[in-house]
């Protein structure tokens, strides 16, 4: 039998997915399930974006890019982060990829020596701990609290940074917690990490999912850290793999090298296709859907209240909720197969995004329009409602 390398082993399981497959095997069965599992916008592309895409492809430009991407797209991109996060960048700095996914990879791979360690938090997205693995690096899961916003803290690198520490891999908003970092914990964090000569990748796939305050790019506290985004999230085009990483000018020569190599450029199609995304009118569309998103939100926090389930710290952007639920007496990995099996609502289980808020957590998303959201409240409160007489009976027994 071929052997396979160690890294297979210490590749970390996706459980989104795994309560995907078993949401998707009781729907077969012709069961009703709504799904508040998988990080997925329930919104497609806007028409204007797909008459781009059949204008592209009929047009024939359907060859291979330039490894960094279309200029006129790394313009637009340019733009549009000067116009929306107050970051100036030179297009320059900007090379498409495959997904945020393809931008994690290549920069994972660009700045990870076998044996360097990268310090993340716990919670957070459970794939980035295998670009670091895939690279030859070490994950470090820091545990964060509600209080820092499930977010590291300029503390949390004090205490952490060891001699084989070369940096730190974050995410604001996050997954799954859909909490931004403030702007001045963020300022000290990425001071705590520069001052000792460490690399800041910040993950900002949901920078423009925000619902309170509009938000400000990381790249505009600090020109030397590497940004990533993606069309998959806000711009509603999961499929289209397609995504981008922001980088200092220093190191674009070797980043390029290495993605001509890996991928030699992100799908051509999609790219021409993603110009339209920044039309006006286009950008107006997905405005409305993010207001969409604010309602959802908006909706649940309080039925979540009413309903016990306990959110530690309030989302301001993404299209999560991090609950806790160790009030229903349950471990969460229970607790999100009996809400499947019982109720036919579908969520994350807390051993998805690390360890140290495992057993009680669970992560909720509101990718799904609010007609559904409002029946997901009604099956979960009958479903609570039966836990909560278990657990106060057991209590009384
Ligand atoms: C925090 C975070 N980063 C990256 C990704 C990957 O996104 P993409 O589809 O752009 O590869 C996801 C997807 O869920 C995510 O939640």
């Amino acid at each position: 039998m071929v052997r396979l390398a160690d890294r297979t082993e210490r590749t970390v399981p996706f459980y989104a997915v795994e309560v995907l497959k078993q949401a998707q095997a009781l729907a077969a069965q012709g069961r009703d399930i709504i799904s508040l599992g998988i990080g997925e916008p329930d919104f497609t592309a806007p028409a204007r974006v797909l008459e781009t895409l059949n204008r592209a492809a009929d047009a024939g430009l359907s060859g291979y890019t330039a490894p960094a991407g279309i200029p006129a797209l790394r313009e637009a991109i340019a733009h549009y982060y000067d116009s929306h996060f107050g970051a100036r960048l030179d297009p320059a700095r900007i090379l498409i990829t495959s997904g945020a996914s393809g931008a994690l990879l290549l920069a994972a791979m660009a700045l990870i020596n076998p044996g360097d360690e990268v310090l993340m938090p716990d919670p957070s997205y459970p794939a980035n701990q295998n670009f670091i693995t895939a690279a030859g690096g070490i994950t470090r899961l820091i545990p964060t609290t509600a209080a820092h916003r499930f977010q590291l803290s300029a503390d949390d690198i004090d205490a952490h940074w060891g001699p084989k520490t070369r940096g730190v891999l974050i995410a604001s908003p996050s997954n799954p917690t859909g909490t931004s970092m403030p702007r001045d914990a963020l300022r000290t964090l990425i001071a705590a990490v520069r001052a000792r000569g460490g690399f800041v990748i910040m993950d900002e796939i949901y920078l423009g999912l925000y619902y309170d305050e509009a938000p400000q790019s990381a790249l505009t506290l600090d020109d030397d850290i590497l940004v990533i985004n993606s069309f998959s999230k806000y711009f509603h085009m999961t499929g289209w793999r397609l995504g981008w990483l922001m980088a200092p000018a220093a190191l674009m020569p070797a980043i390029e090298r290495m993605a001509a190599s890996l991928a030699i450029c992100a799908p051509a199609l999609a790219q021409h296709a993603a110009l339209s995304c920044f039309e006006p009118e286009v950008m107006q569309i997905y405005e409305r859907r993010r207001l969409s998103f604010k309602e959802r939100r908006d909706y649940l926090l309080p039925e979540f209240a009413r309903l016990g389930l306990h959110v530690p710290a309030a989302p301001d952007g993404a299209f999560y909720i991090f609950a806790d639920v160790r009030a229903f007496g349950l471990d969460s990995t229970e607790f999100c197969r009996r809400l499947l099996n019982e109720a036919g609502v579908a969520a994350v289980p807390g051993l998805d995004f690390g360890q140290a808020h495992a057993s009680h957590t669970v992560r909720f998303s509101y990718a799904t329009g609010l007609d559904r959201l409002h029946e997901a409240i009604g099956r979960m409160d009958d479903f609570l409602g039966r836990l909560r007489t278990t657990v106060a009976e057991t209590t009384h027994a």
